[in-house]
């Protein structure tokens, strides 16, 4: 049965930019840093919670999906969740190397998250919220990589993997909507 869905369409796509980047902005590097393991940790935190997100949208998705033709649609979704999932594991293993405590807290996940869980009602509002989902992660990722640089090359190599497999999610989605609807949609940016 299809859900109503009250909310507007991923309105605050700006919310979310700014929550991406404001650990970025957060205290200075110091002289000394090779990497400032406390902002690491932090900013790890908060990839972690959007591939969290990301894991329960995605899976959500993978059984809610419904509609002529949902099935491949939904063995995407499920590719994805399980995808998610791994980037979950390994920013957990590395907030864990770094002497942190990954913190998987379901209370304020949503807020320390740069990824919405939204409710798309039918199948291509799905694949839409997806697509802006993704292409936020990889603009955040790419900052990160950016960020990182030298200062801790081990993070950065991880946030690489997960960026390239990121792109990947964001073209499946994107050749997805246009397969449902005959034409892409490009979200402002
Ligand atoms: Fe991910
Ligand atoms: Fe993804």
């Amino acid at each position: 049965m299809a859900q109503t869905n009250t909310q507007p369409f991923l309105t605050d796509v700006q919310e979310l930019r700014k929550r991406a980047r404001a650990n970025l902005d957060k205290g200075a590097v110091t002289p000394a840093y090779q990497a400032d393991v406390k902002q690491t940790i932090d900013i790890l935190q908060s990839v972690l919670a959007t591939e969290i997100v990301c894991v329960l949208r995605y899976t959500m998705n993978a059984v809610a999906a419904t509609g002529i033709s949902s099935d491949s649609v939904k063995e995407e979704f499920e590719q994805h969740a399980k995808e998610e999932q791994r980037h979950m594991r390994e920013v957990a293993e590395r907030i864990n190397q770094l002497g942190g405590t990954p913190d998987f807290n379901p209370e304020g996940l949503l807020s320390r998250s740069a990824s919405e869980y939204s409710v798309g009602g039918n199948l291509v509002e799905m694949i839409k919220e997806n697509l802006v989902a993704e292409r936020i992660a990889c603009e955040h990722y790419r900052e990160l990589i950016r960020y990182f640089a030298d200062k801790d090359p081990t993070t950065r190599v991880m946030m690489e993997g997960i960026l390239t497999n990121e792109e990947e999610h964001a073209n499946d989605m994107h050749d997805l909507l246009v397969a449902h609807e005959g034409k892409p949609m490009l979200p402002k940016s």
